[in-house]
């Protein structure tokens, strides 16, 4: 079943929000693809935090010493990357992103995520940084007591948040009947343009 251009879309949106909500989700760990800061393509796989279809933004979380951070500060254009291998299914959504550090919303976001989330983010130095030999970039004595929010909350410097606003959704199936797509394009004013496409 494919039903109306309507209903796909709706059903992408509708598997979006259910990837945030749950880690078991197939597209709960897309791959975020950024302009480098040479102009070269850079991609890397994030996990998927939260979704509001009605405003059509996706929000990821990072360290605002990544690459990433400092090449979506210097171009807000983003593509991701979702696949599902159980349906053969496979989204590709455009969007800009709106960066947050040490705002309201970044506050809350920290604030409601769980130990676990929170712990990269105590690395020093930053994502990427050279290190001497293999480790997480996090010095020991962490690992030795509890996740305590004393322990945590200097990643709180770090963390950052990433909200996509998509404007641009293609939809992929790969069926052995035969292959099907279609593409949605949302202009400044929200207004929709939906068509099938060649697979
Ligand atoms: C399953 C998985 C989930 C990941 N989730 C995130 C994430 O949510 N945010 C993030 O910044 N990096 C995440 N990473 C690490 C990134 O893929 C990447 O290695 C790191 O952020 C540095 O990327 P950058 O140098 O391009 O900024 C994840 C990696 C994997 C394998």
């Amino acid at each position: 079943m494919t039903g109306t251009l309507s209903e796909v879309a709706q059903a992408c949106w509708a598997d979006l929000a259910a990837a945030a909500a749950s880690r078991e989700e197939p597209f709960r760990t897309p791959v975020l693809s950024t302009a480098g800061l040479d102009g070269a393509p850079e991609a890397r796989t994030v996990v998927l935090r939260a979704v509001d279809p009605a405003r059509r933004a996706l929000t990821l979380f990072t360290d605002s010493r990544s690459a990433k951070w400092a090449e979506l500060a210097a171009d807000p254009r983003a593509g991701l990357v979702f696949y599902d291998p159980a349906r053969q299914v496979q989204l590709r959504l455009a969007g800009t992103a709106a960066l947050h550090r040490d705002d309201e919303t970044a506050r809350a976001y920290w604030l409601a995520a769980p130990p676990a989330v929170r712990l990269p983010y105590l690395c020093q130095p930053g994502p990427g940084a050279a290190l001497d030999a293999a480790g997480p970039g996090i010095a020991p004595p962490v690992f030795a007591g509890p996740l305590g929010e004393d322990t945590l909350a200097p990643g709180a410097a770090f963390f950052a948040v990433i909200v996509l606003s998509i404007h641009r959704l293609q939809w992929l199936s790969l069926r052995r009947m035969g292959n099907m797509a279609a593409r949605f394009d949302w202009d400044e004013r929200g207004a929709l343009t939906a068509g099938w496409i060649v697979p």
